[in-house]
């Protein structure tokens, strides 16, 4: 793979001992997939933060990392295991929280903006079309290929990572025009009314799809909620890193249709929701995956004005989008329900098995599919049934 000299002299150690181990991944990446040369990023996303997915050699690595590395990129950060601030009231147990507090702190020191969230295109980071960025959050690649029309593979941890301290990713996969067409057509034959039939659909076709790139035809409109959820769906059941939707992504008219044909009706989404359902009564209630936008807040304000939740009832969000609430006065409805905000995490790399849960209501099949892995029950249900289930007594 062809290196410039400022790229050669990262490699050889030049700048330090984090950068060198940073450009030999990245090397390494580019070799296995057949980069041509390292392109520089705009923006790098970083996945792999919670300590339940980390463990101490995560820990240790960010360490070795952190001694002299530095982020030369705008970096944002996932979500973490629990709130930074509010582990406490979450129940989270020190032994926990003090290695969480860890992981933190190193990704402070590389310059990482400790931002945690996995909708960073709704705080602040959000790419222009075209751009190359370097983004390991699996939904938010999605989204970001797709939506936006940035450019990113998704990045595993290690790799964002280095692409952050060198400012560089290698030229492959959805970096190129050519593999950005798409590999699949699929005919929608049903209306999609609501994010959550639009987050069945994706989990349904990421199965088929696996890693190709869907072209959906014959959806009329979608809204960011409705985009955001049906990324990080198709995201979740296969490893869908872009999709068109004819008329209204950036890039379905430029790209030739998949000769590969599948049919998507009524009778697939009835199939898909139920797919996605066990049984049992919640004990648990969680929305806000993807993170919650301000407009699924200003909707759950609305729900929550004036009523009292009786089970715990987690919404995840940014900071940042949480900031915007408070200013338009929607937080503090929700507060007074007794309903948590759950800023800094989210119900799946929070360790929410330990914290006794075993049946949890949730409006996502990303968070469906995950939970269910950590051997959790899931009810999957609208944002308005989420609500009251929340208040119903236990
Ligand atoms: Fe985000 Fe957690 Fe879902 S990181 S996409 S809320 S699993």
């Amino acid at each position: 793979m062809f290196l410039s000299g400022e790229e050669e002299k990262m490699l050889a150690g030049e700048d330090g001992h984090a950068t060198r181990k940073a450009m030999q991944i990245l090397v390494a990446l580019g070799e296995i997939y057949g980069a041509e040369k390292l392109v520089k990023v705009s923006s790098v996303q970083v996945s792999g933060v919670s300590y339940k997915n980390l463990g101490d050699a995560g820990l240790e690595f960010l360490d070795e990392l952190a001694a002299d590395g530095r982020a030369r990129v705008r970096t944002t950060l996932n979500p973490a295991g629990m709130s930074l601030t509010d582990w406490k009231s979450q129940g989270i147990p020190p032994s926990f929280a003090e290695k969480q507090l860890r992981v933190i702190d190193a990704y402070r020191r590389l310059g990482v903006e400790i931002s945690c969230t996995c909708t960073p295109y709704l705080a602040g980071n959000e790419p222009e079309f075209g751009q190359h960025i370097a983004w390991g959050e699996s939904s938010a690649v999605a989204y970001s290929n797709s939506v936006i029309g940035a450019r990113t593979n998704r990045e595993g941890g290690p790799s964002a990572l280095a692409a952050s301290l060198t400012g560089r990713t290698p030229l492959y996969g959805l970096h190129l025009e050519e593999n950005r067409a798409p590999t699949l057509t699929v005919d929608v034959g049903t209306a999609l009314g609501t994010p959550e039939d639009f987050t069945a659909m994706g989990y349904a076709v990421g199965k088929t799809a696996t890693d190709g790139i869907p072209l959906f035809r014959g959806i009329r409109r979608a809204g960011l909620e409705d985009l955001k959820t049906l990324s990080a769906a198709l995201a979740s059941a296969g490893g869908v890193a872009m999709f068109h939707i004819d008329g209204l992504t950036p890039e379905s008219k430029t790209k030739p249709v998949s000769l590969e044909l599948v049919e998507f009706t009524s009778k697939d989404l009835e199939e898909a929701r139920a797919s996605l359902d066990d049984d049992g009564t919640p004990d648990f209630v969680s929305v806000g995956c993807p993170h919650c936008s301000l407009t699924e807040l200003a909707t759950l304000a609305r729900l929550l004005r004036g009523v009292e939740v009786k089970k715990e009832f987690w919404i995840c969000s940014s900071r940042e989008v949480k900031r915007q609430s408070d200013e338009a006065g929607y937080s503090r409805w929700i507060e007074e329900s007794g309903a948590k905000f759950a800023l800094d995490t989210c119900m799946v790399v929070a360790p929410v098995e330990e914290l006794g849960h075993r049946v949890v209501a949730t409006n996502s099949a990303k968070a469906c599919h995950y939970l269910r892995n950590a051997g959790l029950r899931v009810r999957f249900m609208s944002l308005e049934d989420c609500v009251a289930e929340a208040t119903r007594e236990r």
